[in-house]
């Protein structure tokens, strides 16, 4: 199977900026969509206009956090669709600030939205896909852990956590059933950047340099269109003027 028409495909943080792009840009190249996360309103409002459009879309909704959330919105798309291809574990949380501020409740939420988030997508997915015989993980990872940059330490030690599970994953995984893609965006604009609790200049240099969350988009459907026997492993979106 290759392309990304037919697909069936589950998004977490589909709610906003670059999850949202990537359900919208899955849909209308043909993908069937299933849309997760907390704010049911946004999500809800992104289906209506998927399906005005003429594409195939349903909501669920999810709090990563819980392992339960995580089986329904699988589940779901296997009720709705009759199966599950991919599962795009985006929905993620930045918080930067140096460590030596001890913003220990912050540290948690990126643990457990980031890492514990995607584990529990993993839990719920790796069943369907080995009965398939077929399935495809991708994550939203980050720069942040492939260039290390004071104030975002924690941050990109959960993208890095889950870069490593990904690639250990994979080479545990060499049947041809599954196949693992990680997305590492640079500086993209979404509401991320007026969540990060960073210092406005900061915030505001960012918010000059970001590129749309369709780029990141675009790197996943080319992810997704791969014949089953080719697997990208991963891609780096960043700005071009990004340091
Ligand atoms: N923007 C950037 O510069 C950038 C760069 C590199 C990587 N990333 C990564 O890209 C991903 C998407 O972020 P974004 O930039 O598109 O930011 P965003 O617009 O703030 O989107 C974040 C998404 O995550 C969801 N989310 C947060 N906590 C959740 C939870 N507990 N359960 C379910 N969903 C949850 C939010 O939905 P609800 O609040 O409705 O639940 C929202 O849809 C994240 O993993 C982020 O780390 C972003």
């Amino acid at each position: 199977m290759s392309g990304v028409s037919g697909k069936v495909v589950a998004v977490t943080g589909a709610s906003s900026g670059i999850g949202e792009a990537i359900a919208r840009l899955l849909a209308e190249r043909g993908a069937a969509v299933v849309l997760g996360a907390r704010r049911t309103d946004r999500l809800d409002a992104v289906v209506r206009d998927i399906r005005e459009r003429g594409g195939r879309a349903v909501a669920c909704a999810t709090d990563v956090t819980r392992r339960a959330d995580l089986e329904r919105l699988v589940a779901r798309a296997v009720a709705e669709y009759g199966r599950l291809d991919v599962l795009v574990s985006n929905a993620g949380v930045g918080r930067i600030g140096p460590v030596a501020d001890l913003d220990v409740d912050g540290w948690s939420e990126m643990i457990d939205v980031n890492v514990r988030g995607v584990l529990h997508g993993i839990a719920a997915a790796l069943p369907v896909f080995r009965r398939q015989g077929r399935g495809h993980l991708v994550t939203t990872v980050s720069t942040s852990g492939l260039k290390i940059v004071p104030t975002q330490a924690v941050y990109a030690g959960t993208k890095n956590a889950v870069r490593t599970l990904l690639e250990g994953l994979r080479q545990e995984s060499t049947d041809g059933v599954l196949r693992t893609t990680s997305i590492s965006p640079g500086v993209v604009r979404t509401e991320l950047l007026d969540s990060t609790g960073g210092a406005g200049e900061q915030v505001a240099r960012m918010r000059e340099l970001a590129i749309a969350p369709e780029a990141v988009a675009r790197a996943v459907a080319f992810a997704v269109e791969q014949p089953d026997d080719v697997e990208i492993g991963d891609i780096t979106v960043r700005p071009t003027a990004q340091g």
